[in-house]
């Protein structure tokens, strides 16, 4: 066996069980601020529209693939379509996840319009799911608005940490503001949130050893620094919160022929089913249909909401693969009417301290098609 195989086999054996562990504080991977804050230009917009695009683009998306585009069809004129070399075939066939994280993005993207004084106005123009032009946006002046966008920047996905504290009624109900009925909380130790925290751990199984699945996460893991800051998108391990010296062991040794591997699997599901058994409970977003545009609205709902948790102490967690998998598409199918579709599934909880957002985006000028 070789020095390297070695270290890999020894060190790597533990990476996941220490992770959340910063074991070595001056070791870290590459965070959203170790980024240059000066970007290339754009071509095709102006500083200020540079600026809101920029906002957008800090919307939260499946595996990080920032599966967005802007196609600039004059002044304050764009189409916002989703990219198909950034779709998730295997877990997302339908690019419902897609457009969710499109839905994010637009709502992202009217906040700060509004701040810099325009009326975003949207219209959803694909007919298909599949379709690469999605939503039509006018920007058009208006009174400035008075939305923090510092929101926006410290929004984040939070994994570890959760406490198991029930969510305050009064939190609840700003959560629940955007939804108009459709935000379901199911607290802790409830029949109701076993039943969500069972069928997570399931449907993570079946996904973890779906090898198409496995393949394709592992096409969106960043690894090493260098790909990171190569790529500025997926899961690095800062996003995966693999921190201090486990995080380090990975960034070195790991790569993605190891994530197809027994040992990352099934260390994978561990931590898992460690997650899903912490925190405040769940809460589940639903629609009332699977059109573009319910996906869409859908998005925007759960990007406002997401922007209000932090403020909060609140930390989410969505944890899908119960609407990806057969078998846990199934058990709701059973369970639910025609017109309440689940669409997103994530755990909730209070933190202690809150981390500060460490997962990469593209730059603008890389997304904007003139
Ligand atoms: C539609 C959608 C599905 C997601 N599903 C999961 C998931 O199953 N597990 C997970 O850990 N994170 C999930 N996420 C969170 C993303 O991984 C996260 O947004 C992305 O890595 C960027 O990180 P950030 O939210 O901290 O900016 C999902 C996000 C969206 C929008």
């Amino acid at each position: 066996m070789n020095r390297r195989a070695f270290l890999k086999g020894t060190l790597a054996a533990g990476f996941l069980a220490a992770a959340g562990t910063p074991l070595l504080s001056s070791c870290s991977g590459v965070k959203r601020s170790d980024l240059p804050a000066s970007e290339e230009p754009a071509r095709g917009v102006d500083e200020e529209s540079a600026r809101i695009l920029r906002y957008a683009s800090l919307a939260p998306s499946g595996h990080n693939s920032q599966p967005w585009f802007i196609k600039v069809v004059g002044k304050g004129e764009w189409i916002i379509g989703g990219d198909p070399r950034r779709r998730l075939p295997a877990v997302d066939p339908d690019n419902r996840e897609l457009l969710l994280s499109l839905g994010a993005f637009a709502e992202n993207l009217s906040l700060a319009a509004s701040a810099a004084g325009y009326d975003a106005a949207m219209e959803v123009i694909a007919k298909s799911p599949h379709d690469e032009e999605v939503v039509r946006v006018n920007l058009n002046m208006a009174a400035p608005g008075k939305y923090p966008l510092e929101r926006l920047t410290l929004r984040r996905t939070v994994k570890n940490g959760f406490l198991s504290r029930e969510i305050a009624s009064e939190d609840l109900k700003v959560l629940s503001e955007p939804h108009e009925g459709r935000l379901f909380y199911y607290p802790r130790g409830t029949d109701h949130a076993r039943c969500i925290q069972e069928g997570t751990v399931e449907s993570y199984r079946d996904q973890t050893y779906r090898d198409d699945a496995q393949k394709e996460l592992a096409n969106w893991i960043r690894f090493s620094n260098g790909e990171a800051r190569k790529h500025r998108d997926g899961l690095t391990t800062e996003g995966m919160e693999i921190t201090g010296f486990s995080g380090w062991v990975v960034r070195q040794f790991m790569d993605q022929g190891d994530v197809m591997g027994e040992r990352f699997r099934k260390q994978g599901l561990d931590f898992a089913a460690k997650w899903a058994d912490e925190g405040a409970g769940w809460i589940v977003i639903t629609s009332g249909g699977s059109s573009v545009a319910d996906l869409i609205e859908t998005g925007r709902r759960f990007e406002r909401t997401a922007l209000l948790a932090r403020e909060r102490n609140l930390a989410l967690h969505p944890m899908t693969q119960v609407l990806e998998e057969e078998r846990g598409r199934r058990e709701i199918a059973s369970n639910h009417g025609k017109d309440v579709i689940p669409q997103f599934v994530v755990r909730v909880g209070y933190v202690d301290h809150y981390p500060a957002p460490v997962s990469l985006r593209r730059t603008v000028a890389s997304f904007v098609r003139t």
